[in-house]
């Protein structure tokens, strides 16, 4: 995956379009081998992905729409935005403008026995219409989210990371050889209380991407452990574990 590191500072959520700009055939044709090729967080939850007209969703913007269904084991959530990250960011090196979008839904919910969980709609775009500054992203300071000294070289690319309302619910304590993820709770946003969780969750698994493109540049190696998602401590929940060799 570190092939896309330079697209995490190149990306940004895509809600215009240039006029007259279509993705060709060939263009779909590689969007569909890139998808052949996602690594998955969880080789063993079932999942299928699905490119549609806008039209067959209630998304404002985008030319077509990648809905992605899964079945809803644990971690599906967190393997939804490891798994589609890495296609907003092969979108960006194709110079096709993404966005996420939890807002809209597709017309069909389930596919081959999947449920529908998220889906990012893309179109084509111009190189200029990508970031083009980094220091104008607007995100939290990386001693918001990250607790320790350690791998600060780290931290201050993955805080980029994008979440639903930018709400970067990503707490991060980091030691010797060792990074914490932790899903924040206590999130102030516009999604209802009730929708946080889901969307938060999708959040996280974007934040691991970030976070395994960023070690692996680095050339750090790592094993990964995924938490159980539950804690006593509910204001913070632990996601994930890396061991850093
Ligand atoms: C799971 C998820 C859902 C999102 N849903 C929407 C949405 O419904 N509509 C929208 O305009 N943007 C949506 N976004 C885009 C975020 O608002 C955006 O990523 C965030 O504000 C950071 O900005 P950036 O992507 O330009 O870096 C979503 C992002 C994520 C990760």
């Amino acid at each position: 995956m570190e092939e896309f590191y330079d697209m995490l500072f190149k990306r940004r959520s895509m809600r215009k379009f240039a006029e007259g700009l279509t993705i060709s055939e060939k263009e779909m044709q590689a969007i569909r081998q890139q998808i052949d090729t996602l690594i998955p967080l969880e080789k063993d939850i079932r999942v299928r992905f699905k490119i549609v007209k806008r039209a067959e969703t209630t998304a404002r913007f985008g030319e077509y729409c990648l809905l992605m269904y899964s079945e809803q084991n644990a971690h599906y959530l967190l393997n939804a935005g490891y798994m589609l990250e890495q296609m907003d960011l092969f979108f960006a090196a194709q110079n096709i403008g993404a966005c996420w979008v939890g807002l809209a839904k597709p017309k069909e919910k389930q596919y081959d026995g999947l449920e529908y969980v998220i889906m990012i709609a893309f179109g084509k775009s111009r190189p200029q219409d990508f970031r083009q500054d980094i220091a104008e992203c607007n995100r939290k300071e990386v001693e918001m989210i990250w607790e320790g000294e350690f791998y600060r070289d780290i931290a201050d690319v993955v805080h980029y990371a994008p979440s639903a309302c930018n709400s970067q619910p990503w707490r991060i304590v980091s030691g010797d050889h060792r990074i914490q993820v932790y899903r924040n709770t206590v999130i102030k946003s516009f999604i209802p209380a009730k929708k946080l969780p889901y969307f938060n969750s999708i959040d996280m698994g974007i934040f691991l991407c970030f976070l395994e493109i960023a070690l692996q540049y680095n050339q750090y190696s790592f094993n990964r452990k995924l938490c159980g998602e539950q804690d006593p401590d509910k204001r913070k929940i632990k996601i994930a574990e890396y061991h850093l060799l």
